[in-house]
């Protein structure tokens, strides 16, 4: 009987082992370094691959990554032939969407100015204004990104989206292709990356993205943290240009201690939390995945390799 390979440092594996067992009594869940003669394996279950590689399983069919992004798998190190799923469910979704409404709404209402004033005893009267007088520009209009655009302009927000291919959703203002960011930008006052962390997507959060946006405009971050350059955002909210930032992601997690971001009173730091699919819900995903990789099928999710997301 083949087995699946679970190895993660982030992840419980004794979390997915009931639910997956459930749905597929005759599972062999394997945790990574205790698991056997590699070449039992067929599948893996992965956030980031052990140092080591994957070569030494020769029979290896899939990865199935333990997260949406698959950045740190570092795709062109698997071996070929081996194909690679993404982990999206609608609880992942629903979370992120969550997520860039709470933060979109934050700045809409002026609560992170607010917040510095209530430590100061200010009393300032901002007039509120409607939400649809404030364009939020979405980078990236996927699975999450689609998603949270919607529920954005269920809030009453002006939503425009900018992805690689022509895209139609209806309500957003969609743009594509590297010109369509900068134009999507000049109209944004609020900008969300929801990207997946490629060779063109690296550093595209920097100086000439934020010189598109108007004077004062919010950055939301919630991709991955290679996607922005450290030193344009802090350049950008000390003349102004930009007003403040949150930010989820970061190069490296935990934040180091002595990060210039961490009491920046114009950025907000969360421990990357804006969205996670959790064990009970995604067990089916990963069952499903595991019967279509043996039975030679498409996955659910499946990542292009050549693409990188
Ligand atoms: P997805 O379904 O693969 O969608 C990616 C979107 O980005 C697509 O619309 C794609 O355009 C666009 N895109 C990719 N490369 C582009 C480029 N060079 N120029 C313009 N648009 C480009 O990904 P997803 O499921 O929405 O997830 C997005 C990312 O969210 C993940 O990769 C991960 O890094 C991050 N994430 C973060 C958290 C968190 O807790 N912070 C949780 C989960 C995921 P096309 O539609 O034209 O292909
Ligand atoms: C989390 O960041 C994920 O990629 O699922």
């Amino acid at each position: 009987m083949p087995a699946v390979l679970f190895c993660s440092n982030l992840d419980d594996p004794e979390e997915w082992r009931p639910p997956m067992t459930k749905l597929m009594p005759d599972l062999e869940l394997r945790v990574y370094p205790k698991f056997g003669n590699p070449l039992d394996i067929d599948v893996a279950m992965v956030w980031r691959p052990p140092q080591e590689g994957m070569g030494q399983f020769k029979n290896l069919k899939a990865i199935l990554a333990l997260g949406a992004g698959v950045n740190q798998l570092d795709l062109p190190s698997l071996p070929k032939g081996v194909v690679v799923a993404r982990l999206v469910d609608e609880v992942l979704g629903k979370a992120m969407a969550e997520f860039c409404v709470l933060t979109a709404l934050r700045y809409h209402r002026n609560l992170d100015v607010h917040e510095r004033n209530s430590r100061l005893k200010k009393w300032e009267y901002i007039i509120p204004r409607p939400a649809a007088q404030r364009s939020v520009g979405m980078m990236g209009l996927g699975a999450l990104g689609g998603q949270a655009a919607k529920l954005l302009k269920t809030v009453g927000f002006t939503v425009c989206g900018w992805s690689r291919a022509p895209k139609k959703i209806e309500g957003v203002e969609c743009f594509s292709g590297p010109d369509g960011l900068y134009k999507m930008a000049a109209k944004c006052g609020i900008v969300i990356c929801l990207l997946p962390l490629t060779p063109e997507t690296q550093g595209i959060l920097n100086k000439k993205l934020f010189d598109a946006m108007p004077q004062g405009s919010y950055l939301i971050n919630l991709g991955r943290g290679g996607h922005l350059t450290e030193a344009d955002l802090l350049s950008a909210i000390a003349s102004g240009r930009l007003a403040g930032a949150t930010l989820d992601v970061f190069n490296t997690e935990p934040l180091p201690e002595d990060h210039p971001f961490w009491n920046h009173p114009q950025i907000t730091v969360t421990p990357h939390v804006a969205s996670t699919g959790g064990a009970d819900t995604a067990a089916q995903l990963m069952v499903e995945n595991i019967r279509r990789a043996r039975a030679g099928q498409p996955l659910v999710n499946q990542v292009d390799r050549a693409k990188g997301y």
